[in-house]
C-alpha cells in the first residue's frame, strides 16, 4: 500500500504575516551571524536589479531571503517589465533605507496601455521564462507605500506592484515569501513583445556582494 501526505493547506496572509514577523525577528537579532554564513551560497540578481540571498527554507511556511538595492550597482535584465505580482504573500523588514512600493489595480481593457505576462514556473534550469499570456489592461494607481527602517511591509499575493528605490540609496530587507497559493501565476504588465523575455539568474559576484553588504554594516 502506498501512502502519500496530503498537501499542507495554503497559509491565509494574516498567518504568513505574524509567523514572519516572529521569525524575522529572530534573524534580525542574528543578523551578524546569520547573513556571514548564508553568503557562503551564492547571491542572484533579480531581474530589476536587486541582490538576493537566500536565508532560510522554513518548513509550512516559506523562503527568507535579504533583498539588497545597492546605492552603487543594480544589474537589471533589457526588457524586463518591473510592474509585477506574485504567487506568494510577502512580509519584510526594512533593515536600511526606505522601502518605497507603488500598488495598482488592473483594468482589463482590449486598447489598455499595458499587455500582460506570465512567468513559467522555474523548470530547474536556471532560466527566468516569462511569456504573453494575450491580455491587455490599464493600471490604476491605488497606494504608494513608504516603509522606513525597522518597519515591516506586507503584501498579499495576487497584488500588482513596483518598488522603486532611488538610484544613489541603499534599501535592504528581510522578505519571507510563502509558498504559492493554488492557482496563481506570478505576472508581469508592460510594454508589448510577442517573443516574450528569457534569461539566466546572474550569480553577484563575491567582491560586489561583500560591497553591498557592508552598505548596510554587514561584513564578510
Ligand atoms: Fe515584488
Amino acid at each position: 500500500m502506498t501512502l502519500t501526505m496530503p498537501e499542507p493547506e495554503p497559509l491565509e496572509f494574516s498567518e504568513v504575516v505574524n509567523r514572519g514577523r516572529l521569525l524575522i525577528e529572530d534573524i534580525v537579532s542574528n543578523i551578524s551571524k546569520v547573513v556571514p554564513l548564508a553568503a557562503a551560497r551564492t547571491a542572484y540578481w533579480h531581474p530589476t536589479g536587486f541582490i538576493v540571498l537566500n536565508l532560510q527554507d522554513v518548513d509550512g511556511l516559506g523562503l527568507v531571503r535579504l533583498h539588497i538595492w545597492s546605492r552603487d550597482r543594480r544589474t537589471k535584465r533589457r526588457g524586463n517589465p518591473e510592474t509585477h505580482s506574485h504567487v506568494f504573500h510577502l512580509t519584510s523588514f526594512v533593515l536600511k533605507g526606505k522601502y518605497v512600493e507603488h500598488q495598482f489595480r488592473e483594468v482589463p481593457s482590449e486598447t489598455g496601455e499595458f499587455f500582460g505576462y506570465q512567468v513559467i514556473p522555474p523548470t530547474g534550469d536556471g532560466i527566468d521564462r516569462v511569456v504573453p499570456d494575450g491580455s491587455r489592461c490599464d493600471l490604476d494607481l491605488v497606494a504608494v507605500e513608504e516603509t522606513d527602517a525597522g518597519k515591516f511591509h506586507n503584501l498579499p499575493a495576487g497584488v500588482f506592484h513596483r518598488t522603486e528605490i532611488q538610484e544613489g540609496e541603499t534599501c535592504a530587507t528581510i522578505a519571507l515569501l510563502s509558498r504559492p497559493q493554488p492557482g496563481m501565476l506570478d505576472r508581469l504588465v508592460g510594454p508589448e513583445n510577442h517573443s516574450g523575455i528569457e534569461g539566466e539568474r546572474l550569480p553577484v559576484d563575491r567582491r560586489t556582494l561583500a560591497a553591498a553588504l557592508l552598505e548596510i554594516g554587514i561584513k564578510i
